[in-house]
């Protein structure tokens, strides 16, 4: 291939001492080998954009192994190192950072893939069949121009102008690896950087061909973009890429409005997004983040028209946390207690809304409380960030009634504690008072003990709700076991 001039300058480190002499041995041993050896990658963009990471990627012209297992010879004391023989790669693990060493490839990069790559290349060669401008970059570890940057594609303007683009023609770089279009994205969101037209317009091209990508990694590209500071950017252009309808059509589906008789209803996709971006100024928690890409999920299978009243979605919530875990379940996403903590914010999330509504009883926030417990103020964060209302005003006032909402809710804890609170007649006991068996009359009784507390009927302690046990027993005819 023709050589692009490779643009050469000196780059500092941000490193901790212990990075530094790590990197200077390698820099010996490159000598004492006769080796060219290179920082790589992630490591170099993310020096580049001062956001220092602890992954170091170092490539080799030759071979990757032998190098890492000489310099891991020369650090004292020795650090630990892992050899991937069918990946032609060693890992070196070293105090808080790893070291990844990989022979300079002719082929594409593919860090994941099962298929060994073995044809060798040079340093040009490898650097050119990667992602993207700015993850093309190296910095020099050999005598003669240690430290310095190497930029054959102008990665490093391109990120002083926030721009991702691919070294080669976009075509050739998102047929190597489709995936590379989600990565884009990610880092389009996770950087808030542009993606250049060409480059863009080879995603919406090669858009299809996402669908050889497994369902995990396009999921680990879904929860980056999730997890960045304002994820409707990366939202966005997955939507407007058309990438969004192959890999998550249910989401795609909240796009547009619909009018009849005059009357529209929201846009569901980008009222979503604005609940995302206003849950993720609010919490990093990836979790509440997937609650609120999904809490309106069932909206489009929910909408129906009431002639003369408008746009209803009656039990979106209901039907949206089921299919929450369809969604989990497709996208390999943990199917424990973060699928359950999403359902429970899918399903509650319109709660605190009527609440706030309605004038606030005692008993409509223990039960709140008690459905909630401890994900309470997080279901609080999903619901403030809810309002995306234009109107200031009517903003204003929600998040007022949501303060009420939040006051009674301190009121209320501090004389129930019903935080995870559990009744206090448990079956045992109804089953010991009236020396019966178990079955459903218990689970009956159990229930309408629970109810109680929670309506406010009686109050939350083991003498009145025991009387009131009493009582649902003995209108099913039974009598306590030492009257018997
Ligand atoms: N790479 C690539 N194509 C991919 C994956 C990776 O060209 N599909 C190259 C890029 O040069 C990238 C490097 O391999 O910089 C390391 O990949 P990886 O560690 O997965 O990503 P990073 O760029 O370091 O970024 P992040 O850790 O945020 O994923």
């Amino acid at each position: 291939m023709k050589s692009p001039t490779i643009k050469k300058q000196f780059l500092p480190l941000t490193i901790s001492p212990e990075e530094e002499r790590i990197i200077s041995v390698m820099g010996n041993c490159a000598k004492e080998l006769k080796v060219e050896a290179y920082l790589v990658g992630g490591y170099v963009r993310d020096q580049v954009l001062k956001r220092p990471s602890k992954d170091i990627d170092v490539t080799v012209v030759g071979s990757g192994i032998g190098f890492a297992e000489y310099v891991a010879n020369k650090v004292i004391p020795h650090p630990s190192l892992a050899v991937y023989k069918n990946f032609g790669t060693a890992l070196l693990k070293h105090e808080d950072f790893e070291v990844e060493f990989v022979g300079a490839r002719k082929e594409s990069y593919r860090s994941y893939s099962r298929k060994p790559l073995v044809e060798d290349g040079t340093l040009q060669e490898d650097l050119s069949r990667r992602d993207f401008t700015m993850n093309a970059m190296a910095v020099s570890l050999n005598e003669g121009d240690y430290g310095m940057l190497l930029d054959a594609f102008g990665g490093l303007n391109d990120i002083s102008q926030r721009t991702i683009r691919t070294p080669l023609d976009p075509d050739i770089t998102f047929s190597d690896d489709p995936l590379r279009m989600m990565r884009a994205i990610r880092f389009a969101s996770q950087l808030n950087f542009r993606i250049e037209a060409n480059t863009f317009a080879a995603i919406s091209k090669n858009k299809e061909r996402i669908s050889i990508i497994s369902q995990e990694r396009i999921a680990d590209e879904l929860n980056k973009i999730i997890a960045s500071k304002k994820p409707s950017i990366g939202f966005d252009l997955l939507f407007k890429s058309g990438l969004l309808k192959i890999i998550f059509p249910e989401f795609e589906k909240l796009y547009g409005v619909q009018h009849l008789e005059g009357k529209g209803h929201k846009d569901n996709f980008y009222h979503t997004l604005q609940v995302l971006d206003n849950v993720a100024d609010r919490s990093d928690d990836l979790w509440l983040r997937w609650a609120a890409v999904l809490h309106d999920i069932a909206k489009p299978d929910t909408k129906r028209f009431e002639k003369g009243h408008g746009w209803t979605f009656h039990g979106h919530e209901v039907v949206g946390a089921r299919k929450v875990a369809t969604i989990f379940r497709k996208f390999h996403l943990p199917l424990n207690e973060k699928l359950q903590f999403v359902q429970k914010m899918v399903l509650l999330h319109l709660r605190p809304i009527s609440l706030s509504k309605e004038q606030v009883t005692d008993s409509a926030i223990r039960r709140l409380l008690f459905e909630a417990g401890d994900a309470i103020d997080s279901l609080m964060i999903l619901c403030e960030s809810d309002i995306t209302s234009k109107n200031e005003t009517k903003v204003r006032r929600y998040l007022q009634n949501f303060q009420l909402v939040r006051e009674k809710m301190l009121e209320v804890e501090a004389k129930d504690q019903m935080r995870n609170w559990q009744p206090p007649i448990t079956g045992e006991v109804i089953m010991k008072t009236f020396n019966q068996p178990p079955g459903r009359s218990i689970g009956t009784i159990k229930d309408a003990v629970r109810e109680a507390i929670l309506d406010g009927v009686i109050a939350n302690n083991y003498e009145e709700a025991f009387k009131f046990m009493l009582e649902r027993g003995a209108a099913l005819g039974w009598k306590p076991a030492t009257e018997n």
